[in-house]
């Protein structure tokens, strides 16, 4: 218990999640502090934040009222078991979150991650068929290029190579993929939706003729693909896809992690591209990255299906330990009476325009092969080294990092999804810093 606040004596013992952890212990990059749209490193130097954390820290760092929330909880209540017990926290926060939510969702189920509210997504949707009598659609369709967490069942339906290809045995089975929405050839430099690609949801009708219609329970696509490099759907592509599932029966599950809590200038996606599907899993802004915590909201339609049985009888086999947890409700009630006092969850309907108009004044740099954008997300996409992809990229990342921005990259594209509270001066400095670190 020797170690000196902000003093890293040893960092063998931590085993980094998704990181190249012999590369950073050789040259760690460490984060102490945060406020609004900044970090600070250990060291006191600034770096503007440009990714909101994860994805999750929405209306920006440090906010008091969701630290007293939480203190005051934890003093208050610590915990409270979530089976066959109740706390007033969890119902307030379902309601909260069903205010914002889509019209039609009513229903939520918490549990602690986007990888959790994924596998009980699917779970819910299997569930849902069984208890209607049609217990033989147990497939499910995701999407190449789809992040849906790490879980078993996210990796399954997930497309992302690198998740997938260890465990390929352990996958579960009667999966199928849709094709990604992708095109550069077609869609480059595109401001918003692209224009191309709408019918690639027709794919799905090929997929009900391959395995038919009776043996299929869902389909869960991002609205905008976050982790793969930020893609975006094609105009038209959501709805056609919710008509071809409901022309088959089969549930649409939109995984709203990184668009849920107003990345695109609606709270959800759902409401942005004005397209309900029958359940929506979330995570990160649910409480502004503060606590994890996520959720699973569902149509009356699907609630009240399992609400048939005998009184007494518990409709859902599936909860976790910390599904409802005190402080994250806390956390979360604390998030939302924030978002709805500042109104970030439109906001970026108003940022949009700066930000698109500043990230694409970096199209013309060395490297890039496309900008994309929608709401207050974008991506960059760098023509790759050839034999080492990935590394493009990185090293902007790290230029970026020494000259006080953080970034996101996934294999040869950066991705910026800034807190909703991000000013045009921030703007100027993230692209600024960016594209110093393209050019050099
Ligand atoms: C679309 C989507 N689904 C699921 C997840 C997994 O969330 P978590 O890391 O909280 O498990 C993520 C994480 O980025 C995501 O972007």
């Amino acid at each position: 218990m020797n170690a000196q606040p902000n003093t890293v004596n040893d960092l063998d013992a931590y085993w980094m999640p998704f990181t190249a952890n012999r590369q950073f212990k050789g040259k760690p990059r460490m984060l102490a502090r945060a406020s609004g749209m900044y970090y600070e490193t250990p060291d006191g130097r600034k770096i503007l934040d440009g990714v909101a954390g994860l994805w999750c820290v929405n209306a920006g760092h440090g906010r008091r009222e969701i630290t007293e929330a939480v203190a005051r909880q934890l003093e208050t209540m610590d915990y409270a078991p979530p089976f066959q017990m109740g706390h007033p926290g969890a119902f307030e926060l379902a309601n909260a979150v069903v205010r914002v939510a889509p019209r039609g969702m009513q229903h939520v189920f918490f549990t602690n991650s986007g990888s959790e509210s994924v596998d009980t997504a699917l779970k819910i949707a299997l569930a849902y068929h069984r208890a209607k009598g049609d217990a033989a659609r147990v497939r499910l369709i995701g999407r190449e290029r789809g992040y849906h967490g790490v879980g078993f069942g996210g990796i399954s339906v997930g497309g992302m190579v690198a998740n997938r290809k260890v465990w390929p045995a352990a996958m579960i089975p009667g999966v199928d993929h849709l094709p990604h929405t992708h095109d550069l050839k077609r869609n480059a430099f595109s401001r918003g939706l692209p224009a191309h690609g709408a019918e690639l949801a027709d794919e799905l009708e090929r997929l009900v003729t391959l395995h038919d219609a009776s043996t299929i329970a869902a389909v869960i696509v991002e609205p905008i693909a976050g982790s793969t490099g930020v893609i975006l759907p094609p105009q038209g592509y959501l709805q056609r896809l919710r008509q071809i599932c409901d022309k088959h029966g089969v549930l649409l599950i939109f995984d709203e992690v990184i668009t849920g809590f107003g990345r695109t200038g609606a709270p959800f996606a759902a409401q942005e591209f004005d397209v309900l599907p029958d359940m929506i899993t979330c995570a990160k802004g649910l409480t502004n990255g503060a606590i994890p915590m996520g959720a699973v909201l569902v149509t009356k339609k699907i609630y009240d299906a399992f609400m048939q049985g005998p009184p007494g009888a518990i409709e859902l086999f599936h909860g976790y330990t910390y599904s409802a947890h005190p402080v994250a409700c806390a956390a979360g009630l604390a998030t939302l009476a924030l978002y709805e006092r500042e109104q970030l969850l439109t906001r970026a309907r108003q940022s949009a325009p700066v930000f698109e108009q500043a990230v694409h004044s970096l199209r013309g740099l060395p490297h890039v092969i496309d900008v994309r954008n929608y709401g207050l997300v974008a991506g960059i996409e760098l023509d790759p080294i050839v034999g080492s992809p990935g590394k493009r990229a990185f090293d902007v990342y790290l230029k970026c990092f020494e000259r006080g921005l953080l970034i996101r990259t996934t294999g040869d594209i950066i991705a910026l999804s800034p807190a909703l509270i991000i000013e045009p001066k921030h703007i100027d400095e993230l692209v600024t810093i960016l594209s110093q670190a393209l050019k050099e």
